[in-house]
């Protein structure tokens, strides 16, 4: 199978009612959409990204209000979520109706569910009148892709679409909040800021080592298996790093916005003036082009731990621990 690089939208919303797999750019990174209720279509994501069946899916809607037709419950702070930053790049984490299949949500009792703000995607889920689940059109525990390009490097000869939409506007995948019966918890922090999260429904809890305290998942209490240390991974071994004495001759590095002094190896300022937001639109794409410059090492510069900071160094650090083991 070769992947063909669609331009028209009409042709992918063709393609998924058929049943088949379209990579799909979003506002946060390309997902690889297929009907989101259908147990056949999902088995072909999981194949097609090697990803355990063990760790559940985001179903994509049209409309915010459509967020009914999945969830069986939604509580008052998770409804002032929706009305306020939907669409956009925030997944909510909610009890599910019992149509939807076990396979979307790895038998959890929960379901993940977003509104995007993407056009392109919005509208191709409105002509297919259904959710779509789309995981990040990536290799699973590989770095997630931010442009048409980045999902043929990975997925070329696995899928039998692309639809080009340019490249992605946030950068990083989805905030994730989950409304679980022992609290609110900020399951993955990503492309919406967690300060104006806890601002408006006060503050989440952080999710431990094992999981949370009502988590039952199949990964030792793991509720949101996105939790796996081996995710977002350049091939290129990398660290995270706190100042210059801890660079190697050679490294190839990521920095917000200090650069070394007469450094050998390639470096990429992700923001000139230290805009969080601008960092983030670019990082995956500077990290899959550090990953092609052929050095031994990535080393990247902690970021900030605020706004998306945090999303940028969560992504890093499970990034590095991938090496480190
Ligand atoms: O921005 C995004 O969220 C992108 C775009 C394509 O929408 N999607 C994305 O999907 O990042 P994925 O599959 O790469 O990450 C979804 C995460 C997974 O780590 C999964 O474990 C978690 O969401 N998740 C899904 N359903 C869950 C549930 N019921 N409970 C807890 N975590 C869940
Ligand atoms: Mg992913």
């Amino acid at each position: 199978m070769r992947t063909v690089v669609l331009e028209n939208a009409n042709e992918a919303v063709r393609a998924l009612k058929a049943g088949e797999l379209v990579a799909l750019p979003t506002e946060t990174v390309y997902g690889l959409a297929g009907l989101g209720l259908e147990p056949e279509v999902l088995a072909k994501i999981f194949a097609a990204k090697d990803r355990p069946t063990f760790d559940p899916l985001i179903l994509h809607i049209a409309r915010p209000g459509q967020i009914s037709q999945l969830a069986s419950e939604v509580p008052h702070d998770a409804r002032r979520l929706v009305d306020n930053f939907w669409p956009g790049p925030l997944t909510l984490v909610l009890p599910k109706k019992p149509h939807v299949p076990d396979l979307a949500t790895a038998g959890l009792g929960t379901v993940a569910v977003r509104c995007p703000r993407h056009p392109l995607m919005r509208q191709v889920i409105e002509k297919v009148g259904s959710p779509l689940a789309a995981p990040s059109a990536n290799l699973f525990g590989r770095l997630s892709p931010t442009s048409a390009e980045h999902v043929v490097e990975q997925l070329e000869g696995r899928i039998p679409y692309v639809l080009d939409g340019g490249a992605c506007e946030v950068g990083v995948e989805s905030t994730i909040v989950g409304f679980l019966p022992d609290g609110v918890y900020l399951l993955r922090p990503g492309g919406l800021p967690t300060e104006l999260i806890e601002r408006m429904i006060g503050p989440l809890k952080r999710p431990t080592a094992s999981g949370t305290a009502s988590g039952t998942g199949s990964e030792g209490g793991q509720s949101a298996p996105g939790q796996l240390p081996q995710h977002y991974a350049p091939v290129t071994p990398i660290v995270v790093i706190d100042g210059w004495h801890q660079l190697l001759p050679g490294d190839g590095v990521l920095t917000l916005k200090s650069v070394p002094e007469g450094h050998g190896g390639p470096v990429i300022q992700l923001s000139a003036k230290g805009n969080l937001k601008e960092a983030a639109s670019r990082f995956f794409e500077a990290l899959h082009e550090l990953d092609r410059a052929g050095v031994p090492r990535i080393a990247a510069v902690r970021f900030p731990e605020q706004g998306l900071g945090l999303a940028l160094n969560d992504r890093l650090l499970r990034a590095a621990a991938t090496h480190s083991k």
